[in-house]
């Protein structure tokens, strides 16, 4: 007889083992936490092997996820995935060697701006959020991106309200749908002309719900081992951080123009100067490609094109084989960075929202007081019911010099329910996982 105490817990841990047990992150204040109290720190490399979707195969996950935790990585950021893959095997495969999995849920064809022109249409949101559907069944989603570098230049800055009008529509439709409180934030360009504005935009509007839950910035200043905190930029990056209201990481970091990488920023990202402000970096990037930033390779490059395990002339399947000495520097450099940051229970976020950026002529045009674009486009029927008629807005067009049709027709955002279904599904389906282990038993 096995006593029942050990029973219910061996039953317990294999439940726990089917459902991708990690715990999981949230963003507070200006920080990360992990469900179990402690502040967490990215160490996160970008992967995407194939273009449509790096996380469909479990074995090529198992191969790559047990190299990262060699390299000491925590994190991987993937920018397109495909929301009706079956994402189990990769997710558990990532989740079995700690590394969390922070999801970029444009595609190709849903970007906030294309061919120039911003916009907040039903078709994207039901597209990202097929992608949160998706992904928010698993522990180790640690965070969702509304977009990457959209934009780059003062003349995009009318994206600026479409970037936070799509996050506000996606976090409203998390909470409504009852998931769990998955980040929703943004990777910036890292560019001065757009610097501090957009930063602060994104966070200064006096309703905490038209803003963003985290910031990162895609950033190559760090070249080579002889700049400094001083030196290579970062001492201005951190001067702009500074009581920044949510956390803010590096979303892509590891210039490769003076060779080797030897990651040296690392040291001063959790160092003394940034670590209380920052929230970790990911690197780029993982598989070696024609752009040389990869920490491994699947086998010698050149060749005509496989299907999809060979595109551009690199293997995009296999044992992953490090990239020396560039993969070996970021361990070693990691492996002596391991901050400890507050615990969640000692933590009081503090932080003040900064004023809005004031709008300039052909600089910032963004007009700080106008409100959200509403969600829609021509010929769009607006995506929340429509018994908030009232709320909606005419005029919010008018926030920038975008076009406006890219603001008409969104109602105020209506209620949804709950997805209780969804739940009832889940405990049914523990159920009878535990029930077929005490059969087999
Ligand atoms: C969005 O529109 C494109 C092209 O019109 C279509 O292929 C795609 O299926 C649409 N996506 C959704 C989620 O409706
Ligand atoms: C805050 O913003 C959200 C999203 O736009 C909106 O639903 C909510 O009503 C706003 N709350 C207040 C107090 O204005
Ligand atoms: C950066 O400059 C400050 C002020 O001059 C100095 O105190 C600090 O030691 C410098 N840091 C590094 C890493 O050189
Ligand atoms: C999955 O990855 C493994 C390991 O690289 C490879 O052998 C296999 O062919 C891949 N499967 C598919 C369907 O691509």
């Amino acid at each position: 007889m096995i006593p029942l105490l050990a029973f219910v817990a061996f039953i317990f841990s294999i439940l726990c083992a089917g459902v991708n047990a990690i715990p999981t992150i949230t963003a507070v204040g200006s920080k990360f936490f992990t469900s179990e109290g402690n502040q967490f720190y990215i160490k996160g490399v970008a992967y995407q092997l194939v273009e449509d979707d790096p996380l469909v195969n479990k074995t090529q996950c198992q191969l790559d996820a047990s190299l990262m935790k060699q390299l000491g990585a925590n994190s991987i950021r993937v920018y397109h995935v495909d929301p009706s893959g079956d994402h189990s095997g990769c997710m558990n495969a990532f989740a079995q060697n700690n590394i969390y999995v922070w999801v970029d849920m444009d595609s190709f064809k849903t970007y906030i701006q294309l061919d120039g022109v911003p916009s907040w249409t039903k078709n994207k949101s039901d597209s990202y959020r097929a992608v949160m559907d998706n992904f928010q069944q698993y522990d180790n989603t640690a965070g969702f991106f509304v977009g990457n570098e959209v934009l780059n230049s003062n003349a995009d800055s009318a994206a600026a309200p479409y970037l936070l009008s799509a996050a506000v529509d996606l976090k409203n439709y998390r909470d409504a749908k009852g998931y769990r409180k998955i980040p929703i934030g943004y990777s910036a360009t890292d560019t001065a002309i757009l610097r501090p504005m957009l930063q602060n935009y994104v966070v200064c509007r006096p309703n905490a719900t038209e803003r963003l839950d985290f910031y990162a910035l895609n950033s190559y200043e760090w070249c080579g081992s002889s700049p400094d905190y001083n030196t290579s930029g970062y001492v201005g990056l951190q001067e702009s951080a500074e009581g920044y209201p949510i956390p803010i990481f590096f979303s892509e970091d590891g210039c490769n123009t003076v060779p080797p990488r030897t990651f040296n920023d690392q040291a001063a990202i959790f160092g003394p100067e940034m670590v209380d402000t920052w929230s970790g970096a990911i690197i780029y990037e993982w598989i070696q490609e024609t752009n040389n930033y990869g920490l491994v390779t699947y086998g010698a490059a050149g060749g005509a094109n496989q299907g999809s395990v060979v595109v551009d002339g690199f293997t995009r399947q296999g044992m992953p084989t490090p990239v020396q000495p560039d993969f070996s520097n970021l361990a070693a450099q990691w492996s002596t960075l391991t901050p400890t940051g507050v615990k969640s229970a000692a933590y009081t976020p503090s932080a003040s929202a900064p004023a809005c950026p004031t709008s300039t002529a052909g600089g910032w045009t963004v007009d700080p007081s106008s409100p959200l674009p509403t969600l829609g486009a021509v010929g769009v029927t607006p995506v929340y019911p429509s018994s908030a008629t009232g709320a909606a807005s005419s005029t919010s067009g008018a926030a920038t010099s975008a076009t406006s049709q890219g603001a008409a027709g969104r109602v105020g955002p209506g209620p949804f329910l709950a997805n209780n279904a969804g739940l009832m599904s889940t405990v049914i389906a523990l159920l009878a996982v535990g029930a077929g282990v005490a059969f087999w038993l």
